[in-house]
């Protein structure tokens, strides 16, 4: 297992700057939850971290290494999971291993594995249209974890699946994380998803972007909503949202 380190993380635009000074520890196995409101600069960061963008001022390393470019550790799996088309849900978990010259056949073993751990071992041979949305999430996940990384970075990996769905989702990763304890950095703006999912809320609030709070989370999972109220509550202040009243109506 292996942690990040961001120091003095700025991120500038022309005369715009998006990140100011993030300075943060990610522990090795930590489940971290990166909240804010959209435009705060969530992507940015989670890019940053993924050597998809490089940093203004600032350095980002993953354990001894410094991140100046996409590193083989580290997996990503965005909002929209960005499948090919015209490949088979087989060949698109396999598109990092045949980029890194892995043989055939162990690229094959490799795919069959991920989609087993993702509950998805008949569709192998499948077109991503022919899946739902959840499915084809649960392919992006395969995928990033084909190339066997240390990491995980998701970017609201469920923000566009139904409710259901994404109650699954969530508990699934959580088995995943479970069972093997990569360090997983997940953004989102949804503050119920955060604390069901964190053992860290980090909220990053913008103007420009910076940590605002962070709140440990050590409740046992599966959490139940109900008995995080009070944190949820100081969480939706911060955010400066009022909070839904339930029960009214
Ligand atoms: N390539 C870019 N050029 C200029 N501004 C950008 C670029 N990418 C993002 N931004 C700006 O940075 C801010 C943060 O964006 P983003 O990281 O996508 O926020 P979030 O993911 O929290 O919604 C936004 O104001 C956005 O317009
Ligand atoms: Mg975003």
């Amino acid at each position: 297992m292996i942690g990040f380190e961001l120091s003095g993380v700025t991120k500038t635009y022309g005369e715009t700057t998006v990140l100011d000074h993030i300075d943060l520890s990610i522990e090795p196995g930590e489940f971290l939850v990166l909240l804010g409101r959209s435009g705060c600069g969530k992507s940015t960061l989670l890019e940053l971290m993924a050597g998809l963008r490089t940093t203004s001022t600032g350095t980002i390393h993953l354990g001894q290494e410094r991140i100046t470019g996409p590193h083989q550790k580290i997996g990503v799996v965005f909002q929209d999971s960005s499948l090919y088309p015209w490949r088979t849900v087989a060949r698109n978990v396999e598109l990092g291993l045949e980029m890194a010259g892995t043989p055939k056949a162990k690229r094959r073993e490799l795919a069959r594995a991920q989609l087993d751990l993702v509950g998805l071992p008949e569709v192998a041979q499948q077109y991503p249209h022919q899946l739902s949305g959840g499915m084809r999430q649960r392919v992006g996940i395969a995928r990033a974890l084909a190339l066997q990384p240390e990491v995980l970075l998701m970017d609201e990996p469920f923000g566009a699946v139904d409710h259901l769905t994404r109650l699954q989702l969530q508990r699934d990763l959580l088995h995943l994380w479970s069972t093997e304890r990569r360090t997983i950095v997940f953004v989102t703006h949804d503050v119920t998803e955060a604390l069901l999912l964190a053992d860290r809320i980090v909220l990053l609030a913008p103007g420009p972007g910076h940590i605002a709070a962070t709140w440990r989370i050590s409740q046992e999972r599966p959490r139940e909503p109900d008995a995080l109220r009070t944190v949820h509550a100081e969480i939706h202040e911060h955010l400066g949202v009022p909070q839904t009243v339930k029960g009214i109506g």
